[in-house]
């Protein structure tokens, strides 16, 4: 059965009708610029075919009544009394959501529904985003206000570090919001601007999960920014995208060694999802996995956010004959990396890469080949959010 129908069977057996809106969002596989959105640079993600979905009605008080099939958990809240966040608990990030968009000065109506999906939660693929995206959906049909993929984004990111605490850059809850099928996006994490990348002809994505998870990632991760931070400063200029390779080569020797490490990697690989953007635009696979084998590289070390597993499993995929490239995705320390494989060797890709990591580290991974999907958005509905605001226009 689909998530579609899963979610919208459930909500009637709990409901007694349909629901008057599905919604889903997708979580995210990065094919290149890591740890760049936060430097105002750019990124190269996708966003992929597992996704939260939610069914739902609008509600005629301010109430939000959710049921979590995944957590088999049921919550309820008022829009004008928003419960405190407790340990980052999967209502928080649908509290957050409606925090953030009641400060943002959006009008809220109550809405009860069943949300459920398939994004691995806590692998790096975005789960969290995901979830953000199909609330901030939800309340959209619930609501009746004009979607504006940037403004959501922007939103749900504020949930995240304001509401949960979670230090995030934008890229995640952008291209959750603003995916496009069968294309990777090239994200400037500055102004926002989207520019479709096609992937070259004759290849396929596949994503690695390593099986292994690590709890000290946002403290490594507010460190990295926080160094990255003081390398803009000392060269006064507002974030690293602002300084290109060659004077940065100039002028890295004035930075000590871990900050021009970390300065190196971030400006590098701005310049690399750059040229991957032509490498795509040109359909040159190669060039492409080239830039990958690179990032990753420039990720274990001068950024140093690889981790065992993760060297284990790119060595494996980069071993392969019917591969391009491959890296680590995301923000690292565990959970995913991402490979560019030759379509018709892609199932021989999983099998043999499966085997060889799990033979090598003991760790039993997930390997799937993922398609390109679209952003934020409601797959049925007694009408879309205008047609609904309309319809309460009409009865009042
Ligand atoms: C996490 C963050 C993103 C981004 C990546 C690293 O996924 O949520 O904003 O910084 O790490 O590229």
């Amino acid at each position: 059965m689909s998530l579609a129908d899963t979610v919208k069977d459930h909500f009637t057996a709990e409901f007694g009708e349909p629901p008057a809106f599905i919604v889903r969002a997708p979580g995210r596989v990065n094919l290149i610029g890591e740890h760049t959105d936060y430097n105002d640079g750019f990124v190269m993600p996708l966003a992929i075919d597992r996704a939260t979905w939610i069914a739902l009605r609008p509600r005629a008080d301010n109430k939000v009544d959710v049921i979590s099939i995944d957590m088999d958990d049921r919550r309820e809240f008022a829009l004008d009394d928003l419960p405190q966040p407790a340990d980052a608990d999967w209502i928080d990030y649908v509290i957050g959501v409606a925090w953030s968009l009641l400060e943002r000065g959006y009008e809220l109506r109550g809405w009860e529904g069943v949300v459920g999906g398939d994004v691995p939660i806590g692998s790096g693929l975005s789960s969290s985003a995901a979830l953000e995206l199909a609330t901030a959906r939800a309340f959209y049909c619930a609501s009746g206000f004009d979607w504006d993929a940037a403004a959501m984004a922007l939103a749900c990111q504020a949930a995240e570090n304001n509401w949960l605490g979670v230090n995030c850059g934008i890229m995640d809850q952008m291209i959750s919001a603003a995916g496009v099928a069968d294309r990777a996006l090239l994200i400037d994490c500055r102004s926002l601007e989207c520019a479709t990348a096609p992937l070259p002809v004759g290849t396929a994505v596949v994503i690695l999960d390593t099986g292994t998870r690590r709890g000290l990632v946002d403290s490594e991760y507010n460190q990295r920014r926080a160094q990255c931070e003081a390398a803009a400063r000392h060269f006064g200029i507002a974030a690293l995208r602002d300084i290109d390779l060659p004077t940065f080569l100039k002028r890295e020797h004035e930075l000590g060694p871990l900050i021009r490490k970390r300065a190196s990697h971030v400006i590098s690989e701005n310049g690399r999802t750059l040229r991957a953007r032509e490498a795509m635009n040109a359909g040159d696979a190669a060039l492409l996995g080239q830039l990958m084998i690179e990032s990753h590289v420039s990720l274990r070390d001068d950024f140093e956010v690889s981790s065992p597993a993760l060297d284990a499993i790119v060595d494996c995929a980069n071993a392969e004959a019917g591969c391009y490239g491959a890296r680590m995705t995301g923000a690292g320390f565990g959970g995913c990396a991402v490979a560019l494989v030759r379509a018709n060797a892609a199932d021989a890709f999983v099998e043999r890469v499966s085997a060889q990591y799990q033979a090598a580290t003991g760790n039993k991974p997930a390997l799937y080949v993922t398609r390109a999907s679209r952003g934020a958005e409601t797959v049925a509905g007694t009408g879309l959010s205008t047609d609904f605001a309309t319809e309460d226009t009409e009865e009042t």
